[in-house]
């Protein structure tokens, strides 16, 4: 078990499914309680919670919406009184060629992958800052150091993620406070099975396996192959690692 992890409260966005899921089910096992703030509904991951003997909530919210961040915010409050590990989670990751998007497309992956990351961040760091102590876990991808195509809008979005991370680890470090991001590849959850193969591939299972032979590690990424650097970053025992930028990739981007 991870240490320090034991009654603790955290939030994950888009803890109803993949990442965000794994993530919920494995700090739960180690003694966290859960609060998933999702557009969808989170009642499996709410279940996975249970199960592990920890309390968890489940919120509707929509990070790109101040107000929507604000009321799950007061949720998290009325229910658990604190949020000490943030896990922002919550992404949108469309397939779409440069040249098909439009300002609304570019503006949407900006919303939900950005502004979501600053709503919800502001949204509990207060709360971290008058109690000395917090973990935040940013999700970037491994896109922003790869060749890839078509996400342009989401690539971009995942480097701000970096940028945004490293700037806040500095404003937060005298507070207890750490700041890091992973990127994982390619990983087979809901998400990644449910978007368009990228060209030149007929299905998302042969992009996933056209993928994993970049890797050093030959098979493609699972949701369970993040939950430990997760559990890690957000222990006592990581109190010294912040601003970073961690890929869990299979051996894919080296930097
Ligand atoms: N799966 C991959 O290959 C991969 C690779 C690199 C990075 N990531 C990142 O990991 C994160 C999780 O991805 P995943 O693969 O688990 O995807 P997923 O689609 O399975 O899960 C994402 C969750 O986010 C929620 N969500 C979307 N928009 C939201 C909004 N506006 N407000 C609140 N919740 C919202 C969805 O309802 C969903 O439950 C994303 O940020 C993604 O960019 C994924």
């Amino acid at each position: 078990m991870a240490k320090g992890h034991k009654d603790k409260i955290a939030v994950i966005t888009g803890g109803a499914s993949g990442l965000g899921q794994a993530f919920a089910k494995r700090l739960a096992e180690e003694g966290v309680h859960v609060a998933i703030a999702d557009i969808g509904a989170a009642d499996a991951t709410v279940k996975m919670v249970e199960a592990a003997g920890r309390q968890a909530l489940a919120c509707k919210c929509d990070v790109s919406s101040e107000e929507s961040v604000k009321a799950m915010a007061r949720g998290v409050e009325k229910k658990f009184g604190s949020c000490d590990i943030l896990i922002n989670c919550a992404g949108l990751f469309p397939n779409q060629a440069f040249d098909t998007m439009s300002f609304a497309d570019w503006r949407r992956i900006l919303a939900t992958n950005l502004d979501g990351l600053f709503l919800v961040t502001s949204a509990f760091v207060p709360g971290m800052k008058q109690r000395g102590w917090g973990r935040i876990v940013n999700l970037s991808s491994s896109t922003v150091g790869s060749v890839v195509t078509g996400f342009v809008h989401y690539v971009t979005s995942k480097a701000g993620v970096v940028g945004f991370t490293r700037a806040l680890a500095s404003e937060l470090g005298a507070h207890g406070i750490t700041v890091n991001a992973i990127q994982p590849g390619l990983t087979r959850t809901p998400g990644a099975l449910g978007r368009a193969p990228r060209a030149g591939f007929a299905t998302m299972d042969d992009e996933l396996k056209s993928v994993a032979q970049l890797q050093a590690i030959k098979r493609p990424e699972e949701p369970d192959d993040l939950v430990g650097a997760v559990s890690f970053l957000t222990s006592d025992d990581a109190a010294f690692i912040t601003g970073q930028t961690l890929n869990v990739d299979g051996g894919r981007v080296r930097s």
